[in-house]
């Protein structure tokens, strides 16, 4: 593509190093650039209008004009527009989110850590993991079991828990992480495994990974409650209760990485509580603030804070923090993100969920959809080449690029991610915007299919 050299694409191009951009892509199409947004439709410089499908990154949901959440900010602004809660200091909205998220939390919580991202309150769990085990007589627990195909973020660590292999270039995983397996039944079940069959089998793999690497060198367990990142994978039937069954039994502390399902992505407030996950600690962040405000937040419960505390006190402290997390206006947005979320959202979530999955099982007979899956308000098609063998297309065909591409011209954004685009609207959308976004991404498989077939 070629740009008027001032226009505001030769402009990104020319200054913005690109978060996992596909680059060939970018050449072909172009950067997007963005001048304003409007409920759940976002304008690029050009005027043209988008429906997000996305909502950004699973995180914008309540729109681009949410007044309540506007105002909150602006008037915390007013009164303390920052402060840190290191030395025992701390900020009134930033305790009233702690006490918020301790009253609804999926499982008991007695104390909240802040952080600015998704990212670092997942390394933040690992970091407390690793303080609380060697302060309680077990310094040898270091070590974290993923999954292969998780996402829990780009810090060092937060990547070396990403089982994808793009961390590889960048010399990781660390030592410290091993992989469990991945949960997608339809890709990885022998023929005629129910799911859960599936589900025991994986649980018994858990089971000789934690003996051959030694129960007592595991620091714990992390797992999104539906994988996101991973192309939308929900569990298996079985698959939680199996797993929790064999991390309790060698003691192992179970880190929920809600960074995308907490706060209603399911059709539940959390991921936990619609597959029956019972943790140690919850991650959340994204939907916290609906995006308007970087935070993350790391919620532990009363026993992990009991052995946490006395690990502390051992060293004087916990000698970990980000100046700017815990930050009253992100607070003050958050607590008007979770009264908004809780009080008619969450049930709006819950009246388009069945329509948002019969138009994306729908979608499953179309000739490039191998598999339809979803929870929720969230889903993927798996795109393959031939829906017999399960044989995706290779990669140089950039099928997904083709379909997002296609969707983008219709005014739609929606995201190619491995070998699966994925679904995740706005929690306020209407039906007859759901029913948009259906028929458009029909019409955009149909054009990636007349291109590829
Ligand atoms: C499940 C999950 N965990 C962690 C993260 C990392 O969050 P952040 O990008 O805010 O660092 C993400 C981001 O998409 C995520 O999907």
């Amino acid at each position: 593509m070629n740009y008027a050299p001032n226009s505001w694409e030769a402009r990104e191009l020319a200054s913005t190093l690109h978060t996992f951009t596909d680059l060939t892509a970018l050449e072909e199409s172009g950067p997007m650039v963005l001048e304003r947004g409007e409920g759940i439709y976002v304008f690029d410089v050009h005027g043209k209008r988008y429906l997000e499908g996305n909502s950004g990154l699973w995180n914008i949901v309540l729109g681009y004009d949410n007044a309540k959440l506007i105002d909150a900010a602006m008037a915390q602004y007013r009164k303390l527009p920052a402060h840190h809660n290191f030395f025992g200091r701390n900020s009134q909205p930033s305790i009233e989110l702690a006490e918020r998220l301790k009253a609804v939390a999926p499982v008991p919580v007695s104390r909240v850590f802040f952080t600015n991202s998704g990212s670092e309150a997942n390394d933040s769990a690992v970091k407390l993991l690793w303080l609380m085990h060697g302060g309680n007589g077990q310094p040898k627990r270091r070590k974290i079991i993923s999954r292969i195909n998780a996402y829990h973020g780009v810090t060092v660590m937060t990547a070396s828990l990403t089982g994808k292999d793009y961390v590889k270039p960048f010399g990781l995983p660390l030592p410290e992480v091993v992989f469990a397996d991945c949960p997608h039944h339809w890709r990885f079940a022998q023929a005629g495994e129910s799911e859960q069959d599936y589900s025991r089998r994986l649980a018994r793999n858990l089971e000789e990974l934690i003996q051959r690497e030694g129960p007592e060198t595991i620091a714990g367990f992390i797992a999104e409650p539906v994988m996101g990142a991973g192309g939308v994978i929900p569990p298996p039937e079985g698959y939680f209760p199996a797993i929790q069954a064999v991390l309790r039994k060698h003691d192992i502390p179970f880190i929920a990485d809600e960074v995308i399902c907490g706060f209603g992505r399911t059709g539940n407030l959390w991921g936990c509580q619609t597959y029956g996950i019972k943790p140690d600690i919850v991650v959340a962040s994204k939907v916290l603030t609906n995006g308007y405000f970087p935070m993350g937040a790391v919620m532990v419960s009363p026993e992990i804070d009991r052995r946490f505390d006395k690990a502390c006190r051992d060293v004087h402290f916990f000698p970990h923090g980000f100046t700017t997390a815990g930050h009253p206006v992100g607070a003050a947005v958050a607590l008007a993100a979770i009264e908004i979320v809780t009080s008619g959202v969450l049930d709006n979530v819950r009246r388009l969920a069945p329509r948002f999955m019969a138009r994306l099982k729908a979608l499953g007979d179309h000739a490039l959809v191998g598999e339809a899956r979803g929870v929720g308000l969230m889903g993927a098609l798996e795109i393959v080449a031939d829906k017999k063998t399960k044989a995706p297309f290779d990669e140089d065909v950039a099928v997904g690029e083709r379909i997002a591409t296609a969707a983008r011209e219709r005014g739609l954004i929606i995201r190619p991610l491995g070998t699966s685009v994925v679904l995740a609207p706005p929690f306020i959308m209407t039906e007859a915007e759901l029913d948009f976004l259906f028929d458009t991404v029909k019409q955009s498989l149909d054009e990636a299919w007349r291109q590829v077939r």
